[in-house]
């Protein structure tokens, strides 16, 4: 059966971090870019792995929308979540439980923070200014690529072994 990583990405980080995932979870994956506008078949898909950034605060409406409105298949599913930004001093368990409905979170095989960038030239100047803030952090923000791989092999190991028992609880990577 398939996996499908769903993704919403402002800037083209969350979409760096969903394309190396695929690249590690091998065949049988397909991305795509959440819209609000289109509808999805999730049939098909045994594993569904959701991803976006936070933007002032939140993570893109469109991944919201796609996960509330999907909900009740998204439980039938083997379920990753994750969360691209930059903010040095955020509680990670906080950060995906605010990005994503509670149950879907309590349902998760795994979540995962990979860090973030922040990428001026891609950014308008509302952006750039929004950003003036994040721009003074002591270090230059970056993907965290050791927790994608880490993310992936764990999806892969519960993915196997939840087909044998139910999963007791979320891994945070
Ligand atoms: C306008 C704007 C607002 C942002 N707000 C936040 C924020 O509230 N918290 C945070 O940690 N990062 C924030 N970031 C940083 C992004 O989360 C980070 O750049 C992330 O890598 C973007 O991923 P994307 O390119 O996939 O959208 C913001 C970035 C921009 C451009």
């Amino acid at each position: 059966m398939k996996t499908l990583i769903a993704y919403s990405s402002t800037l083209g980080c969350t979409e760096q971090c969903a394309s190396r995932m695929k690249g590690e979870l091998g065949e049988d994956v397909e991305m795509i870019r959440i819209s609000r506008r289109k509808k999805y078949d999730l049939d098909k898909y045994e594993t569904i792995i959701i991803g976006g950034s936070i933007h002032d605060g939140l993570i893109q409406h469109s991944v919201r929308h796609f996960c509330d409105i999907y909900l009740d298949e998204l439980l039938k599913k083997h379920i990753g979540l994750f969360v691209c930004c930059i903010d040095p001093d955020m509680d990670e368990k906080e950060l995906i439980r605010n990005a994503f409905p509670g149950k879907l979170v309590e349902h998760a095989l795994a979540s995962g923070y990979f860090g973030g960038e922040l990428n001026f030239r891609k950014m308008n100047l509302l952006q750039k200014i929004m950003t003036r803030k994040a721009a003074r952090l002591q270090r230059e923000p970056e993907i965290d690529f050791e927790k994608i791989l880490l993310f992936a092999g764990q999806m892969q190991n519960l993915n196997s072994r939840s087909n044998r028992y139910h999963p007791q609880g979320l891994l945070n990577i």
